[in-house]
């Protein structure tokens, strides 16, 4: 079929299944944006342990080891819980001490960009570094790590098997093989199919049968939140995340418990100082323990420049699965979804950069517009077995001998 027979056609079924769901042709294409799910999977070029079945089982057994922190008693399922959507109940997250920012669910975590709320880190290796080493997290170090994958015996095991030679390597390589196995884990940690990828398949195929089968609320919820809403304009693509980093009104001062009386409250600068921390990292792509000899993988980090405009700017998370994960924001500072529907409904412009985010006005949502909108994100949802495999990879990896 030469092109334009096959646009034609394209666009003769968009219409005929817009008609049916009461969704224009623009709103069709973004909604079709939406998917499809579970989008392809690639390795990870700059990890060469991304895709290695022994470094997911070592990536597993080392999630849930507390012998990885400085006290022996925290590793990164403390925060990140199997059954919380990999995210935890606390609006920010507790290690060492209480830490600035709320732990983000790590499922589907291989479509990032960028790790963290602002974007600090740009492989997901040397995101889970930044809790080993930092004071108040894990307090760990590379030495106490490497003395531990040499001499404890699954672990010494696997990392054998994923690196014949790690053993002679210096203690801040096998940190670092460490920090790719559990990249090489977090990978697999993926969500199933959602009500609304089926309702999504079914408008691609002009199936009225399998549209129907989607709640009408839900619905209702995505027609707002293509049209009026305007939500898709950051929370874009198969998993509703552009990547990037925007302000979206939250209050950026910390609510700290050990503030003394009299001294200045502090603020969270977001993806400003995310880029700082990014350029400042020497386990950044641009540093030698990048496995991407195209040079592929380095471009971000090599291109991205500290704005003004970057403070106060967090990275737009996915918003699927949801329901495990609350409470929300970077700051945990939205207990429920409801709570961040509020938030854009009855926005306050004057908190918004003066420069930027044009986009978001406040919505003024009438109530039932507020359960729809809520009962679209619900149907982006299912429960998964991520926790059960988990514990199937940690009993494979436990009998490495
Ligand atoms: C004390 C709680 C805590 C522990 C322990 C912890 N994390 Fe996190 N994690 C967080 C918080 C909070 C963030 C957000 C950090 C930020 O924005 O600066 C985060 C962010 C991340 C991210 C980025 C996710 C994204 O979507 O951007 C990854 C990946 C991650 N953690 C993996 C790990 C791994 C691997 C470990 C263990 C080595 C670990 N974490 C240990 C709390 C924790
Ligand atoms: C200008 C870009 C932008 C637009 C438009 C936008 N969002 Fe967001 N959204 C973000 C960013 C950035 C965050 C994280 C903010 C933070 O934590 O500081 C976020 C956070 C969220 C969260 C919390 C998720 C979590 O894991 O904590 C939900 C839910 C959400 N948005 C839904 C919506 C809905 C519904 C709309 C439309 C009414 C919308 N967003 C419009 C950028 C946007």
């Amino acid at each position: 079929m030469k092109l334009p027979a096959a646009m034609a056609l394209l666009l003769a079924l968009i219409s005929a299944a817009a008609q049916a769901a009461d969704f224009d042709a623009a709103q069709t294409r973004r909604i079709l944006g939406h998917g499809p799910w579970p989008p392809a999977e690639s390795a990870d070029r700059s990890n060469r342990l991304s895709g290695n079945r022994d470094a997911v089982r070592l990536g597993a057994m080392l999630f849930g080891e507390p012998r990885l922190s400085g006290n022996g008693a925290i590793s990164c399922q403390t925060c990140h819980r199997p059954d919380h959507g990999w995210s935890e109940a606390k609006a920010r997250s507790e290690g060492l001490r209480l830490q600035d920012r709320n732990a983000p669910g790590l499922l589907n975590v291989r479509l990032q960009r960028w790790f963290g709320w602002d974007g600090a880190n740009d492989s997901l290796w040397a995101a889970g570094i930044r809790p080993i080493l930092k004071d108040s997290e894990m307090g760990g170090s590379a030495a106490a790590t490497a003395k531990l994958l040499r001499e404890d015996a699954p672990l010494a095991c696997l990392a054998q098997r994923v690196a014949p030679d790690y053993a002679t390597g210096d203690d801040e390589a096998v940190l670092v093989l460490a920090a790719k196995a559990l990249a090489a884990f977090q990978e697999t940690i993926n969500s199933p199919r959602t009500p609304f990828d089926e309702f999504r398949d079914a408008l691609a195929a002009n199936d009225r049968a399998g549209m129907a089968r989607y709640p009408e609320a839900a619905q209702r919820g995505l027609a707002l939140f293509t049209g009026r809403g305007q939500c898709g304009m950051c929370h874009t693509g198969a998993n509703f995340s552009n990547g990037e980093f925007h302000d979206t009104g939250l209050v950026f001062f910390l609510n700290d418990p050990d503030r003394k009386p009299g001294t200045p409250r502090r603020a969270d600068p977001g993806r400003h100082g995310g880029i700082a921390q990014l350029k400042a990292n020497r386990f950044n792509l641009l540093g030698r323990y990048n496995d991407d000899a195209s040079g592929q993988a380095s471009i971000p980090a090599r291109h991205v420049e500290q704005q003004h405009r970057n403070w106060g700017e967090f990275k737009v998370p996915s918003l699927r699965n949801l329901t495990a994960t609350a409470p929300y924001m970077h700051n945990g500072s939205k207990p429920s979804l409801r709570d961040v529907i509020l938030h854009y409904s009855d926005l306050d412009e004057d908190r918004l950069h003066s420069d930027g985010e044009a986009i978001l006005k406040p919505l003024k949502l009438a109530e039932g517009e507020i359960a729809d909108l809520q009962a679209f994100l619900e149907s982006l949802s299912v429960p998964n077995d991520t926790a059960a495999r988990y514990e199937n990879l940690r009993r494979e990896a436990a009998a490495c001998r």
